[in-house]
């Protein structure tokens, strides 16, 4: 039997290419860059599966040029990238990998967290710079972390994991999602459950930690803002859109909040240049950007492709019912 054909629109870590390969006929985009569309669209058309990034959007146009396509699998947790509903009608499957980036995740948020209210980024900037003069009383103060108050939006795998690195730091945790938690994993993480406004209001530190959905779309709006503290500092490592960039960007120039430290924006690549100031730290999509965790990203996709052709159930399926159906 010949192997299933599969494109990846990466090259993947050796560990996850020894998986796909042995299964699987696998063309990869050789490239750093990201491919172009149309490319992608021309080596899809005879392919059986897609491994892919986060930056390639698996919807009807895609689809439509790749009639054989069984399978697509995400390289990320978050899958705002691919229509589900399109996938499952047209009887592909889709899979993500949770689980093995929310550590790696939250660990990249409290760096942010921490870079942006110690002035990390402004220092490294004077460090380097040559004009150092040496310490001063007043320079480059910023604000405690320790003993201040965490807000959570969106208290899933990575919020919880943000949250509990919170008690080294003394810090209150305070979460807010669409449903109150279990009282257990709430007690595990010492947080205690608000609602949204009450959460902005309470807040030192408010860190986004939704996926991406019609419902989250924008959610931190001009109102939100300008519920928060004046010394509040905002923190996305989740999806850009989620919060209205025009609205963060009007709420750090009316000194609404104090700064923001971003991992993610509403356009990637793109970057509002409202938000080139001091007190924004902005990083380029980086969280789950350990070697380890990328690694095992791979590796879940991989694993995922694997199974389906050696007619396994893929772990980690967004849309089981097509199996169901098959
Ligand atoms: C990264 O942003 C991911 O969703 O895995």
């Amino acid at each position: 039997m010949p192997k299933p054909k599969v494109y990846s629109t990466h090259e993947l870590f050796p560990e996850a290419r020894k998986i796909l390969e042995t299964t699987c006929e696998v063309e990869y985009w050789g490239k750093p860059e990201r491919p172009a569309r149309e490319d992608v669209l021309r080596r899809i058309k005879e392919k059986d599966g897609l491994v892919c990034l986060l930056t390639e959007k698996v919807n009807e146009e895609l689809l439509r040029n790749a009639p054989k396509l069984k399978i697509a699998a995400n390289v990320a947790v978050g899958f705002d990238n691919i229509d589900v509903d399109a996938c499952t009608k047209r009887n592909v499957v889709a899979t993500n990998t949770p689980g093995v980036l929310d550590e790696t995740t939250a660990d990249f948020a409290w760096a942010l967290m921490m870079a942006v209210a110690r002035r990390l980024a402004e220092g490294e900037a004077l460090a380097r710079s040559g004009n150092w003069k040496g310490w001063n009383l007043d320079q480059l103060c910023g604000t405690d972390i320790w003993g201040k108050t965490l807000g959570i939006i969106g208290f899933g795998r990575i919020g919880r994991a943000m949250a509990r690195r919170a008690s080294g730091f003394q810090m209150k945790v305070i979460y807010t999602d669409a449903q109150r938690a279990p009282e257990d994993a709430e007690k595990a993480v010492n947080a205690e459950f608000r609602d949204m406004n009450s959460l902005l209001a309470e807040s030192d530190f408010i860190s986004v930690h939704v996926p991406l959905t019609p419902d989250t779309r924008g959610m931190i709006d001009g109102p939100k803002f300008h519920r928060m503290k004046a010394g509040a500092f905002l923190i996305n490592t989740a999806r850009g859109p989620v919060v209205d960039e025009a609205a963060l960007v009007a709420a750090l120039e009316g000194k609404k909040i104090a700064g923001a430290a971003l991992d993610v924006y509403e356009n990637e690549p793109f970057i509002h240049p409202g938000l080139k100031r001091p007190n924004v730290v902005l990083a380029p999509h980086l969280a789950s950007a350990s070697v380890e965790t990328r690694t095992k990203m791979a590796v879940m996709a991989a694993q995922n492709v694997v199974a389906f052709f050696d007619g396994r159930l893929p772990k980690n399926m967004l849309n089981p019912a097509v199996m169901k159906r098959a």
